[in-house]
């Protein structure tokens, strides 16, 4: 079915004719956790490696992740413990097999992690320190430097990836339109790399398979524990080159990310569940604790429960802000085990050990994405998605806490494996379909209409009159067309994304995990299952409804 009274999305970015091209065997794109780890296992099969990655190898998400990694690693643990929990914060539409690779390769994932030289934090008895995070049962959370943990990892896999000269690593290169032999098969990507000699930068890189690593889409929202890189760059490009997306409609947002004046850019400083896990409270300005009595598990629900309560507060209130109460774990536990939450607050004037923390939610973690199968496969042959930008199944509408990086490890793997079995001769890529014709960008501008648009309409919470009033403001941005540069191609791609949330969000008419509609308070059985969409060729945005069996 196709959706209407939204923009016209392109089918392809306007761009040169590449200047120069280059082959691989594997091209994987994005130099976070699920980037590096898929290159480092694909070298481990023998095949040469070409990461590309848009500005600098650590400017990702993975660095910035505080909580850590949720594996199950205490003898008193399960899988299916694990398993369990992370369905029940999937409200029902996470698939049970996949939660099962998740949870049962986890572990392993995680040690081999150790064995390439990541360091966690460790008790007294050299046993791995494990904390708790809202939604999980168990102390099941390993973590680094106490709230550093995506730095450990990306150090780590950094430092590996640097050893290794088979793998080919080329930064400041943002990735365009996939390229595909004639018979449909990924065989690479046109990209625009800075400072590449030829006249405007624009080139391709020809591979045997192509893997998308490139994160998440928080940037579509005015305020975001993202980086400025996350624009949906993987999402938009599948989409346009057919490949379906789904549980697009499924951001999350986290509760308890720092409010300040002091901080100016769309990213906000991140306050992590762990401190919550740890014991600290929210409170509203009188100082009440109003989780209490809202979840059996308070302040430690599952992340959309408490968005939720919070934004009840910011409403009835008309405050931006409440607070998280840490000062009773004192001054000297809270430097030792948090000491990025603490430089962080005291930069602004903060001090956590004897002042609250003002909080609120930010957008954090894209649920949805490029719909793949156990093996991180696409629905385009030769093309796979790892990590953020990846719909494996294993978060439904929510996604539990610290699953991500584990998510990033462990398909990581599973692609590297099937790309090995498989893997096919370079192929010549087809001349782009006529009938994409020339494809056309967005201004620079639209950026940060969008993005208000977006916090205003399509946020934490949403309405059919919201929505409605979201997907007319989009398809007034998609008429400010501009000519090709790298923040053209970069607000094309939040527009493109954006439209597929926005379009996923008015058909699903209720209330499930992270998606929040105030006309329909309720989940519902009938919407027990996924939206899916596509890019048509003559790219018009199909939409249907799978059920879940
Ligand atoms: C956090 O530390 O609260 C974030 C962890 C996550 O997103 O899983």
């Amino acid at each position: 079915m196709f959706v209407a009274d939204l923009p016209e999305l392109p089918r392809r970015l306007a761009a040169a004719d590449p200047g120069w091209s280059e082959t691989t065997d594997v091209l994987v794109v994005g130099s976070g956790v699920a980037g590096l780890t898929a290159a480092l296992h694909l070298r481990e099969q023998g095949l040469h490696v070409t990461v590309v990655t848009k500005v600098n190898i650590d400017d990702g998400s993975t660095r910035w992740a505080q909580g850590g990694i949720a594996a199950v690693l205490d003898p008193l643990d399960t899988p299916a413990a694990h398993a369990n929990d992370t369905e029940i914060a999937g409200v029902g539409l996470c698939d049970p097999a996949a939660v099962r690779v998740l949870v049962e390769e986890g572990p392993a994932r995680v040690r081999e992690l150790i064995r390439l030289g990541a360091s966690f934090d460790r008790n007294a008895d050299g046993s791995l320190m494990l904390t708790r995070e809202g939604g999980h049962r168990a102390d099941r959370i390993v973590h680094a430097g106490g709230d550093a943990t995506g730095a450990e990892v990306q150090r780590a896999l950094h430092e590996a990836v640097r050893r290794d000269p088979w793998i080919r690593l080329v930064e400041h290169a943002l990735v365009l339109d996939l390229l595909r032999t004639a018979d449909g098969r990924a065989c690479g990507l046109t990209l625009h790399v800075l400072g590449e000699g030829s006249e405007d930068g624009v080139g391709a890189i020809l591979a045997r398979a192509v893997v998308l690593a490139t994160g998440g889409l928080g940037q579509i929202y005015s305020s975001t524990t993202n980086p400025s890189v996350s624009t949906g760059d993987g999402v938009a490009l599948a989409l346009r080159a057919g490949a379906v997306v789904t549980d697009v409609e499924f951001v999350q947002f986290h509760p308890t990310s720092f409010v300040t004046a002091s901080v100016t850019s769309v990213q906000r400083p991140l306050i992590s569940e762990a401190l919550r896990g740890e014991g600290a409270h929210l409170v509203d300005e009188t100082g009440a604790r109003f989780m209490v009595g809202q979840h059996e598990l308070a302040e430690l629900a599952p992340r959309d429960v408490v968005a939720k309560g919070i934004h009840r507060v910011l409403r009835a209130t008309g405050a931006d802000h409440v607070y998280l109460d840490a000062r009773h774990l004192g001054r000297e536990f809270l430097e030792q085990r948090f000491p990025t939450i603490v430089a962080s607050t005291r930069a602004a004037g903060v001090d956590p050990a004897t002042e609250l923390i003002p909080v609120a939610p930010a957008a954090h973690y894209a649920s949805g994405g490029v719909r793949t199968d156990l093996r991180g496969r696409t629905s385009i042959p030769g093309l796979y998605a790892c990590g953020e930008v990846a719909c494996t199944g294993v978060h439904g509408a929510n996604r539990l806490a610290s699953n991500s990086l584990l998510e990033g490890l462990v398909f990581a793997r599973r692609i590297a494996d099937d790309i090995a079995r498989d893997l096919p001769p370079q192929a010549e890529p087809a001349h782009p379909a006529a009938d994409a014709g020339p494809g056309w960008v967005v201004a620079p501008a639209v950026r940060a209409e969008l993005q208000r648009t977006m916090t205003r309409g399509a946020g934490v919470l949403r309405s059919a009159d919201s929505l409605s009033a979201t997907a007319k403001e989009l398809t007034r941005l998609a008429e400010q067309r501009d000519v090709p540069r790298n923040a053209a191609w970069e607000a094309t791609n939040l527009l493109t994304v954006a439209t597929v949330l926005v379009a996923a969000a008015r058909t699903r008419r209720e209330t499930r995990g992270c998606h929040w509609r105030e006309d329909f308070p309720g989940a519902e059985d009938e919407w027990r299952g996924h939206l899916l969409h596509t890019l048509d060729r003559r790219a018009r945005l199909d939409q249907s409804f799978e059920e879940m069996t």
